[in-house]
């Protein structure tokens, strides 16, 4: 885009970034993480201060918190179960570094957070309303400023992590628990579930700025690298305008 129809200047940027919450979800395979560096490194690139991390995960405790939930079977693993244990490791990552970050004026960008759980406990058959709930709890006023979902269709997705679901999703009777114990660490347990249930995932997502509390964009994905960094970097001067 040429610089004339851009919204905010470079030095915009840095200003109205300060203290701002920014989170990169998505489905698996949507480029999130990849985003998320490269608007970091554009913004450190013209001056900002930026607070990378990850949820689940992030401190030493969320680390241990994200190995029980990704690297284990939890087919015997109750969905409030899964859900309570995302909101810990998240409630210990707002305490232990985002919370510190924006009051030191830095930028902080995030893979995942609330809106995950919205968008994977739900499908695995926890209420949205009580996700928001406990998310309250978890994070009191350490909510995003801004929600970027990077929309792919499922199977763009798991083309470009090279994972595949176990399950096609026709034969299982169990759809919310992974039904097996994990023998391939790069297929972790949530990719593990079936194409319906990120199916699922992918379509609550969706529908995440009309339910989620606090102002949620959605950008095409499915472009290559490049093209969706520019989108992103002008989608989040619209959504500060
Ligand atoms: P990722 O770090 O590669 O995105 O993996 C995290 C996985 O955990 C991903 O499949 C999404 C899932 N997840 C949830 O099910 N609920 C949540 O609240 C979060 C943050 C992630």
């Amino acid at each position: 885009m040429p610089q004339s129809d851009a919204i905010w200047t470079d030095k915009d940027y840095v200003e109205n970034l300060r203290s701002k919450f920014i989170v990169f979800d998505g489905p698996d395979g949507s480029g999130k993480s990849t985003q998320r560096e490269r608007f970091g490194e554009r913004l450190e690139a013209l001056g900002g201060e930026v607070v990378h991390c990850k949820d689940p995960g992030g401190t030493d405790f969320g680390n241990m918190i994200r190995s029980i939930l990704l690297d284990h079977d939890l087919t015997n693993m109750d969905v409030r179960c899964e859900t309570f244990l995302f909101m810990a490791s998240r409630a210990q990552l707002v305490g232990e570094k985002v919370k510190p970050a924006l009051e030191a004026g830095k930028t902080v960008l995030c893979d995942r957070f609330i809106s995950s759980t919205c968008a994977y406990q739900v499908a695995a058959g926890y209420d949205m309303k009580r996700v928001l709930e406990l998310g309250q709890y978890a994070v009191e006023d350490v909510w995003p400023d801004l929600t970027l979902i990077l929309d792919v269709p499922i199977e763009l997705g798991f083309e470009r992590t090279g994972r595949q679901p176990k399950h096609a999703g026709k034969n299982r009777s169990r759809h919310a628990g992974q039904g097996m114990l994990l023998d391939d660490v790069q297929t972790d347990a949530m990719e593990a579930r079936p194409l319906d249930f990120h199916r699922k995932v992918r379509e609550t997502m969706r529908t995440l700025p009309e339910t989620y509390p606090r102002k949620v964009m959605i950008v095409d994905g499915s472009g290559d690298a490049d093209a969706v960094h520019e989108e992103v970097w002008q989608v989040v001067a619209r959504a500060f305008q």
